[in-house]
This record gives structure tokens, C-alpha cells and sequence, in this order.
């Protein structure tokens, strides 16, 4: 009965539409041609996907476990827990975090995705986040049919029905960092309304100008993770956008039923993957490495764009220079292609930024070398 199996597929099919925003990448395609064009061939910093390679220790760890054939846990080895409560502890400054504040998640792009359904969230609930932000946030609140707002700052946000607050310091797009007391403030507004606050702090090893701090640091949250989770990845920080290794922390009143949805879910983190991120989060030193090799890259980036006639606002972490010419972003799109250049336009993160450009880090220093002497 092909007619009739047909009919349901293509509804399903709209109705899957209806819930997703239109991809926007599409629309940088004839811009990509005109840039591939040049004849030194382009210089892509659109994407901020990593381009270095992955630490050797970090490849070792992965190969020595290359021999896993039984199922992962959800919540990761032993040892996955004890570096993750490592970390932490050493790097943003966690006090008492035990196992039951962690949890692995396969890349933190799934978790943003699927986070406001796993948290049961519906028609009626709301979930907010930046005014320009990783689309992402929108998705997931699309995906579980709840409404969502953007917000300048969250502490003007009405609270009635609001069940999720994101945050993203340092962000993307923008490399803004909320101070340590912005970040306090809006810990006990939303503890005071019952709002989770949800903070992606996936670039906070890559701050420039300014020292990003993270919602389990106890000057941000008073010594507690109530109703606060943070999210962090290893995507950025070691190369690893390949392995999908992240995780979130924070309070275990919200992780605990996170990882009975996630076990029912069936959503582990490959063993050697989770492996992996044990001999990552072990060592500093690769993480000193590639932020020397992306501080170079701004600063040469930085320097070309000045020089160029751009502006730059905030940017002060983050893999990205938030830039404009103050015209519209497709203007300066279509200028950069004509020098082979590929940049990502503002308006993908939110109409706020239609007048800027976002400018990736995650070139490698040749082809950041050849934007440079294009510029
Ligand atoms: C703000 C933000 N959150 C999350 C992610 C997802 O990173 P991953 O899924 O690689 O952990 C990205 C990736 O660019 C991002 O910019």
C-alpha cells in the first residue's frame, strides 16, 4: 500500500520541519565557492572546528582502550569520574565535588540539544538564553516543544514558567565574559525565582583578556550547586570535537534523574572515547600548547582586521573575534570571500548580530598567515 504509507512519512516529515529552525550554513554556500575561488586557495574560518592535532598522550590513552568490546556506562568508568572531580577541583576552583555532581555526555552539542526534553520540559514551560548565542539553545527548546526567550540580561527576564536559564561565558559568538559578580547575581536570581541556571562554559580554558570564572566557583555560588549545572567540553580545549568527550557538574538533585533518562536513553560515551578524556583532563600541558598556538592566531587575526577598517567588540575569550565594518553582515561576507576569506555572518547566532562577523581561530598558522597578507 505504497499511497498510503506515503501520506504519514510526509507529514511526520513537516511536522519534524515545523519543530527545527532553517539550517543556515546553506545560505554561506555561494560565498564558499567564490572564497574556494581564489587562486591561493581559501582561508575557512567560518566553522570553529579544530584543526590541530589531537595530543599524542590523548591518542595513546585512546588506542590502549581500542579493545573495549563490552558496553560502556552511561556515567563513565571510575576513573573518568575521578578526573573529571580532578579537574574540577584544580581548574576552576570546585570545592567538595564527590561523582554524583558529574556526568559524561557524548559532546556537549547533544546534551544543549536534547537537555530541555531529558529535563521533561513542554508546551507552557520557557527556556532562555542570549540574545546571540549558539543556536543550539533554541533547538533544544524547539525539540520539546517549550517556548523560549532571548535576554540582554537574565535578571530582567519574567520568571513565571521560566525552567531553564542558559548561560555561555565566555560566548559564542561574541567572546564576551560575564564577571565574577554578574555571574553571582545571576545565581541567586535564579535560585530565588527556582530557575535551573545551566552555564556552557565550553571555552572557558581560552580566555585572552579577561580570566573566565565558572558557576561552581564558590565566590559565583556560595559554597553550593543547588539548581546550578555547568557544562563543559574537551572539544576545544584538547582537539577532541572528533571523540565527543564532554560533561556537565553541578547540583545531583538534577544529574541523578539526568542519568536514569540518559541509562533508558542508552546515551554512552564510547569506552575508549571516555578513556581518552581520563589522560585529557590528566594534563595542562597540551592545553598550554594550543592556547599559545590560538593566541598567536588572534593576535595576528586581531591586528589584520584592525588594520583592515573592522571594529571588534568583546572577544576577549572565546575562539572567535566578534568584528564589523558596521554594515550589513552579508556585506562584509561577500567582501571577505572576494579575498578568499570565509567567515561565519552574525545574523546566524541572532538578529543582533546583522551587522557583524564572526571570525574563527581554528585556522592552522599557514592559512591564518595567508588571511593576513590578503588583509
Ligand atoms: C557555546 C557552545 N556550546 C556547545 C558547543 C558544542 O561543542 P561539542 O559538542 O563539541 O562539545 C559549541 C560548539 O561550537 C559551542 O560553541
Amino acid at each position: 500500500m505504497p499511497a498510503a504509507s506515503a501520506r504519514p512519512s510526509a507529514s511526520h516529515g513537516q511536522s519534524l520541519r515545523d519543530r527545527l529552525p532553517a539550517f543556515p550554513w546553506d545560505k554561506l554556500e555561494p560565498y564558499k565557492k567564490t572564497a574556494a575561488a581564489h587562486p591561493d586557495g581559501i582561508v575557512d574560518l567560518s566553522v570553529g572546528t579544530p584543526v590541530d592535532p589531537v595530543p599524542e598522550l590523548v591518542q595513546k590513552a585512546l588506542m590502549d582502550a581500542a579493545d573495549s568490546p563490552g558496553y560502556p556506562t552511561v556515567w563513565g568508568t571510575l576513573a573518568l569520574r575521578d578526573a573529571i572531580t580532578g579537574w574540577l577541583e584544580r581548574r576552576l576552583g570546585a570545592r567538595d565535588v564527590t561523582h554524583h555532581h558529574v556526568l559524561p555526555v557524548v559532546g556537549s552539542k547533544e546534551l544543549v540539544a536534547w537537555l530541555p526534553t531529558q529535563l521533561g520540559l513542554g508546551p507552557g514551560d520557557k527556556v532562555a538564553y542570549p540574545r546571540l548565542a549558539y543556536p543550539t539553545y533554541e533547538v533544544g527548546a524547539r525539540l520539546a516543544r517549550a517556548d523560549y526567550e532571548v535576554y540582554d540580561d537574565p535578571r530582567e527576564l519574567d520568571p513565571s514558567g521560566l525552567k531553564l536559564l542558559w548561560l555561555n561565558s565566555p560566548s559564542n559568538p561574541t567572546g564576551r565574559v560575564l564577571s565574577k559578580e554578574d555571574l553571582a547575581g545571576i545565581v541567586s536570581w535564579a535560585r530565588e525565582h527556582g530557575v535551573l541556571l545551566v552555564s556552557d562554559e565550553c571555552y572557558l580554558e581560552l580566555g585572552w583578556d579577561a580570566d573566565p570564572v565558572s558557576v561552581l566557583h564558590p565566590d559565583v555560588n556560595e559554597g553550593s550547586y543547588d539548581g546550578v549545572v555547568a557544562v563543559h567540553s574537551l572539544s576545544k580545549r584538547s582537539n577532541l570535537a572528533g571523540y565527543r568527550a564532554a560533561f556537565i557538574a553541578g547540583d545531583p538533585t538534577v544529574l541523578g534523574p539526568l542519568l536514569e533518562i540518559r541509562k533508558h536513553g542508552g546515551m554512552m560515551t564510547p569506552a575508549p572515547t571516555q578513556a581518552a578524556a581520563v589522560a585529557a583532563l590528566g594534563d595542562d600541558e597540551h592545553v598550554r600548547v594550543q592556547r599559545e598556538r590560538y593566541a598567536a592566531r588572534r593576535e595576528a587575526l586581531r591586528g589584520a582586521l584592525l588594520g583592515h577598517g573592522f571594529r571588534i567588540e568583546h572577544s576577549e575569550a572565546s575562539l572567535y573575534l566578534w568584528a564589523t565594518r558596521d554594515e550589513s553582515c552579508w556585506d562584509t561576507v561577500s567582501h571577505l570571500a572576494g579575498l578568499g576569506i570565509l567567515v561565519a555572518p552574525g545574523d546566524f547566532y541572532g538578529e543582533a548580530g546583522d551587522r557583524f562577523v564572526r571570525v574563527a581561530l581554528t585556522a592552522t598558522d599557514e592559512r591564518v598567515r595567508a588571511a593576513v597578507a590578503r588583509l
